[in-house]
This record gives structure tokens, sequence and C-alpha cells, in this order.
């Protein structure tokens, strides 16, 4: 099925669509402190729930990048109600986007890492874009500890997908960025996240029994929660971190 009409129906009742809670963004907004004229980047900006309140925040403009239609379109709408003028919302593949470097005093990427090839790599991506001293805030799990091989051979996931949480901090160490901070979320934080997945989809197929997607939504959810239940609640971690270039 569409892989957009899947995040959409699994994330309907997200209000940020990361294992974060909303006060822990809240307090991450808070600590960066941008300057008068700030100007913001965010790769895959979902809903863009985040680069609104950074742009509530400080008045500051900024630009989101999303793949999915449903939620460009969603970003859009929530955009102009809240900050009107400030955020322009881009609906295209992360990897084909296009700025001068160091343009942005911030630029971030919460939860879709794959769109730059992986953690390092959207570091780089990130700071390439940012003028020296700026902020570079990237979002990504972490392995609690070490997976078993039934955990990988039944998710069908690479060891080498993820570092721990101390390889996340030590990947921009090593490009010469500097940690400033990093949030990690709670089972509390992950339960909700992947919970409201559940919810939405459950109910979702309840009031949609002819859609063509139906069963597919469902064994999709049902197996992503048993292995949510079964491994991942105590192997996977979710951080944001914050850097300076
Ligand atoms: C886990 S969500 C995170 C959304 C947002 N950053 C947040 O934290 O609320 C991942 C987002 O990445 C988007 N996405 C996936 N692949 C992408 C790509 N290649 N380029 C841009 N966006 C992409 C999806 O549409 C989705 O909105």
């Amino acid at each position: 099925m569409d892989r957009w009409k899947f995040f959409d129906i699994t994330h309907r009742d997200h209000i940020i669509c990361n294992p974060s809670s909303v006060a822990k963004v809240d307090e991450l907004v808070v600590l960066l402190d941008l300057p008068a004229g700030a100007r913001v980047l965010d790769i895959a900006c979902g809903k863009a729930e985040i680069l609104v309140r950074v742009a509530e925040q400080y008045q500051c403009s900024g630009i989101g990048v999303d793949l999915s239609p449903f939620v460009a379109n969603e970003a859009r709408a929530r955009a102009e109600l809240r900050v009107p003028g400030k955020l322009e919302i881009v609906e295209q593949d992360g990897a084909d986007f296009a700025a001068e470097p160091d343009t942005f005093d911030l630029a971030m990427c919460l939860g879709a890492s794959w769109t730059f090839g992986g953690h390092a790599a959207t570091l780089a991506a990130l700071a390439r874009w940012v003028r020296p001293g700026g902020l570079v805030m990237a979002g990504e799990p972490f392995w609690k500890k070490e997976p078993s091989p039934e955990y990988l051979a039944a998710s069908a996931m690479d060891r080498n997908l993820f570092r721990d949480h101390h390889g996340n901090v030590t990947a921009g160490l090593e490009q010469g960025l500097t940690p400033l901070y990093a949030v990690v979320s709670s089972e509390d934080d992950w339960d909700r996240y992947q919970g409201l997945t559940w919810n939405a989809a459950e109910r979702w197929a309840a009031a949609n029994p002819g859609d063509p997607d139906r069963e597919d939504v469902l064994a999709r959810v049902r197996t992503a929660r048993e292995h949510y239940l079964r491994w991942e609640r105590d192997l996977l971690g979710w951080a944001i971190y914050l850097f300076r270039k």
C-alpha cells in the first residue's frame, strides 16, 4: 500500500511524530536561544509541530521539507494558522533539498536519518547548511543493549542501523560538532508513541471495513506491536541530540 497513506493512518493522533513527549520538545525549544531574525530548516518536518513551536518562540522564519503529501498539507495549514507568513513547507525528498551552505541558524532532522543514509551522514548534511556557531539537531534511535539474534531475524533489522547513545553523540564529535544537549525518551514516552499507532489503526480499520488496505494496515501494526512488546520496549532508545557547529 501507499507508504504515506499508512503513515497518515497510524500517526493521525500524534502531535509530534517521534517518541519525544511534548514537554521534552518544549524544554529543547527554550534551550535553542535563537537570535533575532533566525532562519530554521527542518528536513522531514512531518506535521511541522516542532518547527511551528520554534517559530512561535523566536518569531523566526524557516523551511520545512517533507516527502509525504498528507503531512506536507497538514504542516502548511498548521504553519499558516499559528505563524502566518513565517514558514515555507516544501513537498520533496529531503535528500534533494538544496540550499547555500552556512545559511541557517538551526537545521534539524528528527526521525528520518535514512533520508541521508544514517545518523552520521545526517549530521554532516545538516551541519553544511548551518552557519558557524549555528545549531544542528538530530533525532535518532539507539540500542539500549545488544539486540538478540532472535530479534534481528524476526524484525529483519540490521544491527548496524543504529549505534548506542554514546555512539550517537560521538558521531557529532567526530565531525567537529560540539554536543550541547541530549533529551532521551522514557518508557512512558515510547509507550505513548507506540500506543497511539495501535489505537489509530484499530479505530480506522473499524470505521473503514471496505478499504482495500485494511488487512495490510492491521497486519503491519499488530506485528509492530508484538515486536515492541516482546523486544523493542527494552531494547530501543530514542533521543534528540543538539550540537553547535
Ligand atoms: C518519524 S516522522 C518524523 C516527523 C517530524 N520530524 C517529527 O519529529 O514530528 C518521519 C517523517 O519523515 C518523512 N519522510 C520520510 N522519508 C522522507 C524523505 N526522503 N524526505 C523527506 N521526508 C521524508 C515522513 O513523511 C514523516 O513525516
